[in-house]
This record gives structure tokens, sequence and C-alpha cells, in this order.
């Protein structure tokens, strides 16, 4: 017998590391600064601000801050635009909502990058989630601009009037499609407020607006920060429809009690993803991954809370670690980033000051190696085991890379645990078995529960929330109906 000789190291090289793949900038050209996007034209505001790039906080424009007389001037531009708007066919609406839809996508590049740059999510995000989805949102609505009586059958539907739109910094242009396509398809006119850290790709869109030749005063973007917002919400519009924090949807809700205002708001979530031992445990992870590091964090639905059926928790935990160590985390403009920046420096330190709770309860905190760059703002992907229900960071939304694991054994526990919440946005169920997945939906609080999948959107789909996490629905047939007023 010959004896084989066996070599000491594999013949291939220790580490294949990425080669840096960054996207080019040039695609965008910025002007130095913006002011507000009224009746088609720029207005010149008496203040403005700096907006930067979170991933190495250089400055990228002087933007304007809107002040309640700027707002209020808005909403009128709006309200005049808004007679023969409204008057216009539905099939007409329909052709500029098209014609918008298809210029987004021709300029999905300039978009994705601009959207990168703002705000700091992964360029494959952007280039691969929110401008392909920001474009179906245009195209599902145009669809039905002419077929409201057919959406809603003897009820004669007619648009509200100007509606107020205030989004915020996780999905930019996304929140924006999902604000104003459904409004311009229902007859309305629009004055949208962007969030004050990522207001370019909605002044980008101004752009859009003007190539589509939509008639002047249809859509206005005012600029500025929460004093902006709470002018919008005070001023004369018909609607306020609102994306962001439970705290200032709250505020709102009070503001406008009584007026008559219509109102729907789109808050934060604390999803339960819960896996049950007969699930796909590979694809669960990838799953779970998906769920909470995608856009940072920063998503409203994110399955921030991870519930384990007891038997897989061990193997389970050791797979999701291994796998989060090869998640790569810097520039958002590179194309193999999985992991981009941090909003901005408040969100980074909400993170930091609840990660900081989180271990000083007593949960457990595991972070994968991995080397932050020096300027800009980051977080290592984390997870906490050994969370009780009780803890900060198992009750209140980090809006971050931070996942709290917990363990049930029984579906009964895992519905009860994961309804503990004042929150109920989404949630995910990962098991074989379909009757299962039924009866979970059935009884978890939740707008929208995945099942062996997360984070999937469609404009078809109504998404919203229940409890803190708001009220009204937004995408689908049941997007459509907050911006129509009916006689019966
Ligand atoms: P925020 O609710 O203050 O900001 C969202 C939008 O509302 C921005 O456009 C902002 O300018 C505007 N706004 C602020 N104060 C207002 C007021 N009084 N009246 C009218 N509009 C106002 O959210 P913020 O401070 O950026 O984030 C705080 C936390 O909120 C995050 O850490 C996260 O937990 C949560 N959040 C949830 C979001 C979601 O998608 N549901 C989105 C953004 C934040
Ligand atoms: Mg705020």
């Amino acid at each position: 017998m010959t004896s084989v000789e066996k070599k000491s190291s594999a013949p291939v090289p220790a580490g294949w590391t990425y080669a840096p793949a960054p996207e080019s900038t040039e695609i965008v050209s910025l002007r130095d600064r913006y002011g507000l996007y009224v009746g088609g034209k720029w207005l010149e505001t008496a203040e403005r601000f700096t907006t930067i790039a979170p991933r190495d906080e250089l400055p990228l424009a002087e933007v304007a801050q809107a002040s309640e007389a700027d707002v209020a001037n808005a909403v009128a531009v709006a309200r005049s635009a808004f007679e023969s708007w409204s008057a216009l066919p539905g099939s007409e609406r329909a052709k500029y909502l098209f014609r918008i839809a298809r210029i987004l996508q021709e300029r999905a590049r300039e978009f994705a990058v601009l959207e990168s740059l703002n705000g700091g999510k992964p360029i494959k995000e952007s280039r691969d989630v929110d401008l392909p989805l920001a474009a179906a949102h245009f195209f599902y609505y145009a669809g039905w601009a002419d077929k409201l009586e057919y959406a809603f059958p003897n009820r004669a539907p007619r648009p509200v009037g100007v509606a107020g739109q205030i989004i915020p910094w996780n999905f930019p242009l996304l929140m924006l499609a999902w604000k104003i396509a459904p409004a311009l398809a229902g007859g309305n006119t629009v004055v949208l407020k962007p969030a004050e850290t990522t207001p370019l790709t909605a002044l980008l869109f101004c752009d859009v607006v003007r190539q589509a030749e939509l008639p002047p005063g249809v859509v206005n973007i005012v600029t500025g920060d929460g004093s902006t917002g709470a002018a919008l919400v005070d001023a004369d519009v018909d609607k306020i429809a609102f994306t962001g924090s439970t705290e200032v949807g709250k505020a709102i809700q009070r503001r406008l009690a009584g007026t008559g205002k219509k109102l729907t708001l789109e808050l934060g979530g604390k999803a339960a993803n819960i896996v049950f031992d007969d699930c796909a445990l590979d694809q669960a992870v990838e799953g779970i991954v998906n769920g909470i590091y995608f856009n940072q964090g920063h998503v409203c639905c994110a399955g921030s809370r991870l519930f384990v059926q007891e038997s897989i928790a061990e193997p389970l935990i050791e797979k999701l670690k291994k796998r989060m160590a090869t998640l790569r985390v810097g520039d958002p403009l590179d194309k193999n980033t999985d992991i981009g920046a941090i909003n901005s420096k408040i969100q980074l330190d909400k993170i930091e000051e609840l990660v900081q709770a989180g271990r000083d309860e007593g949960a457990e905190i595991y972070q994968p190696p991995c080397r932050l760059p020096e300027k800009g703002y980051w977080f290592a992907p984390t997870v906490f085991t050994n969370v009780a229900q009780s803890y900060r960071i198992a009750q209140e939304e980090i809006f971050g890379p931070v996942l709290s694991v917990l363990t049930f054994r029984t579906p009964d526990e895992a519905v009860e645990k994961a309804n503990n919440t004042p929150y109920g946005l989404s949630a995910g169920v990962w098991t074989e078995k379909g009757s299962r997945i039924l009866w979970m939906a059935e009884h978890l609080r939740a707008g929208v529960v995945w099942a062996n999948t997360f984070n999937r959107f469609d404009p078809t789909s109504p998404f919203g929330g229940y409890k803190e996490s708001g009220f009204g629905r937004e995408g689908g047939r049941h997007g459509l109906e907050p911006y129509l007023a009916f006689d019966a």
C-alpha cells in the first residue's frame, strides 16, 4: 500500500477578499443649492441647511428650510392646481403617472446613486429594491386612475383635495412614490415634505415631474425639518399622510382631532420573526439576516425580535453568527456592500444608547469582527441573546442593525410573546406546515405576516399597522381609499 502524503495546507489562498467595486457618482449632477419646488418653479427661502453624505459626513448641497408662510403658499398653489387636475378624465391622469414611472426607470441609476449617497443605504438595495419598487408604484396606480368607480363600486369616489404628505429618511424615494402615486391617481394635488436628512431624491424627482410635463402645482416639494412638517399639518390641507415615529404620529393625531382633515399614520414597529423547529433552517437564517440587516435595520417592519423554538435555538444561533461574519459593512456605493452607513449622527446615538441598555440589562452581545471606516456613521451588525421580554431592546424600536433573540416552546407561547408589544406592523413565520402558517397569521396582531420570507413588498399588496404602528393602508386598492371621498 502506498501512503498518501498529507498536505499541511489547502491549495487555495487563505482568504478571498472582494476588490473594491464602487459605483461612480458621476451620473449625478447636484446643484450647490435647492429652493422649494412650488407651482413648477424653484422658490428661494430665507433659511437654508446643508445636507450631507452619512458615509463621510461631507456636504452635498444646501437645501431650503420652508417657513410656515412658505408652506401656506405651497398649499395655496396646490389648491389652485386642484381644480383643473381633478377635472381631468382618469385616463388622462394615468398618462402622466405612466410617464413618471417610465422616466424613473430610465433614470434609475442616477436615482439609486443619489439615494445611497444622501441616505447611506447600500447601492445594491437602492438599485434592486427602492428604484424598481418606486417605479412599480407609479405603474400600478396609473392603472387605477381611470377605474376608480370599479375599485369602489356604487360609492361615487371623488378626490379629497390637497394632500399634505410627510415622509421619513429610510426609504426616501420609495415613500415619496407610496404617497404621491395613489394621491395623483385619485385626482388630488400634493405638497410633500421629505425628511431633513434625505431631501435630495425628492428634489431630483421634481425634474422627473418637469420632464413628464405634469401641470404646475400638482406636485409640490417643500423641504425643512419637523417645524416645516408641523406647518404642513396645520395648513389648509384636506388630508395628511405621515410615515415616521410613533411620537410625532401621536402629536399629529392630537393636532388634527376635530378638524375634519383625513389622516393616515404609518409608524414604528417591533416585528416578531418566528422560527419553528420544522423550518428550512438555512433559508430561515437568510430571512433573519434580511429581516434585520436590510437597510441597516432602518425599517419600520424590520424583524427585530427573533423568536426561536427552543429545540433549535443553539444550531440556529450558531448558523446565524457564521452568516453575520460574512456581511460586508462599508461604503454604500460599493456594489459588494451589505450594510451601509447609519443615516445620521442622531440615529447612531440612539442605536448606541439602546445597545448599551441591552448590555446593562444583562443580555449577551455578539458582533462579528469588522473594520468600520473612520469617517461617517457606522454600526456593526449585532445580535443579542439571553434577552428577556422586559428588556428595552425587546420592547423599543432600535431602527438599527440590532437583533434581539428570544425563545419559545409552543405556538401559543410564540403568539403571546410576539403580541406582547405596543406595535403591530409586521411579523414573520418560518415553518414547513401550511396549517400552522394560517393559524399564526390569524393570531398575530400585525398588519403584514410573511411566511417563509421577509421584507417583501409589492404595490398591489396593502401595508400598514395595528396599535401604535398606526392606521390606514398604503399599497393596493386599499391605498387609494384614504385619497378619496365618498357620498355613500
Ligand atoms: P420623525 O417622526 O421625527 O421624522 C419623520 C418625518 O416627520 C420627517 O420628515 C420629520 O421632519 C417630520 N416631523 C418631525 N416632527 C414633526 C412634527 N412635529 N410635525 C410634523 N412632521 C414632523 O422621526 P425621526 O426623528 O427621524 O426618527 C426617530 C425614530 O422614529 C427612529 O429612530 C425610528 O425609531 C422611528 N422612525 C420610524 C419610521 C417608519 O418608517 N415608521 C421612519 C423614521 C423614523
Ligand atoms: Mg424626530
